[in-house]
């Protein structure tokens, strides 16, 4: 065979291997063709072959043959890189197919999560007391003995600790049992008038049952004016129990004990499902106990640097977990903590 006859034959086996590349996958037709390009062109490909033989020619046929010989490379070079080319807009034009989007295709649905009862029932008090002229305050959940304890008249070994007994991290230092400790921490910042309320975690050391938790929510409240008496106190707890159990509700106060109140009262509302006769939902009571409150004792105002001579305040507290379990008549205060969905999505 002549070199021109082996030339002509590269050069068609070059174009049928080209013609047999499919570009179904582009991977592989990528890899095939750079097997094409070593086969005919490479180092030890088949036209270099051919070169190596033009030590047999004469000298005049060397150049003419040695031209011939670079016309196919060119030829071939040219049809690799169109080919390339093709692969790669045949490529495109696949994905464009494969990731078409109907814009008119039903969306997935997107499940949207809920407020926790307690949330929705602390959201309802909050905007009835922001809408009264108070302020939201915070307070550490790791608090000092004193704000918890000794500034609100709760001395050491004073018999009120025995059911408010908590989690220390240093004699000192503990979990708070009560959001009462934020009143001090706002009255020794602030002057008066104040009007604050302070929901919160607490903590206390009580077996779990039915309606006991040793972590729960408390609402604390706090005015501080001159003048304020319980008439304020009573105008207020009746705003936000008609607020959260409806217009008939009326609230109830009677006297009992805080060492940081004097005197000191137990909140109730009427219930809102028998309208106060008694039913077994208030347990033939009439009356549901909310929390309790007081006119702040005139030992925690000077405690905090403020004059009871010239000022006076009211304070209340509430557990937010039972004011919810009334609220939707929960029955287990446990519910509320286990993160079940079918529980959740009641409310
Ligand atoms: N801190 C009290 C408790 O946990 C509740 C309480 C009672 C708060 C009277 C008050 C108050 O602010 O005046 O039992």
């Amino acid at each position: 065979m002549t070199i021109k006859e082996q030339l002509e034959e590269v050069k068609n086996k070059a174009k049928a291997a080209l013609e047999g590349i499919t570009g179904e996958d582009l991977k592989a037709s990528l890899d095939q063709l750079e097997q094409i390009r070593v086969t005919f062109m490479g180092k030890k490909g088949e036209l270099t072959a051919i070169l190596s033989q033009m030590g047999k020619l004469s000298p005049e046929e060397r150049p003419l043959v040695g031209q011939a010989v670079n016309e196919v490379k060119v030829y071939l070079e040219g049809e690799l890189k169109a080919k390339k080319e093709a692969l790669s807009a045949l490529a495109l034009e696949k994905k464009l197919r494969d990731e078409r989007l109907d814009v008119t295709m039903e969306g997935k649905p997107v499940r949207q999560g809920k407020k926790h009862p307690t949330s929705i029932v602390l959201d309802e008090v909050k905007d009835a007391f922001i809408s009264m002229g108070f302020s939201i305050v915070d307070g550490p959940e790791v608090e000092l003995d004193y704000y918890n304890f000794e500034a609100l008249n709760i001395p050491k070994h004073h018999p009120a600790r025995d059911t408010q007994d908590t989690f220390y991290f240093t004699p000192e230092v503990l979990l708070r049992t009560q959001t009462s400790g934020v009143q001090v921490r706002t009255m020794e910042k602030m002057a008066p008038p104040l009007k604050i309320l302070s929901p919160g975690r607490v903590y206390r050391i009580d077996e779990i049952d039915a309606t006991h938790s040793p972590c729960f929510s408390q609402i604390e409240g706090l005015v501080v004016d001159k003048g304020i008496n319980m008439a304020h106190l009573k105008g207020a707890l009746d705003v936000i129990a008609k607020k959260l159990f409806g217009e008939s509700v009326t609230t109830r106060i009677r006297p009992d004990f805080f060492p940081f109140t004097e005197p000191s009262a137990e909140i109730a509302v009427s219930c809102f499902k028998c309208g106060g006769k008694g039913c077994p939902f208030c347990k033939g009571e009439g009356w549901i106990e909310i929390g309790g409150a007081g006119m702040v004792n005139p030992i925690v105002l000077k405690n905090c640097g403020i004059d009871p001579e010239e000022y006076s305040g009211f304070a209340f507290g509430m557990g937010l977990e039972r004011l919810t379990m009334i609220r939707f008549g929960i029955t287990d205060i446990r519910q509320f903590y286990e993160n079940d969905v079918r529980f959740l999505n009641r409310f």
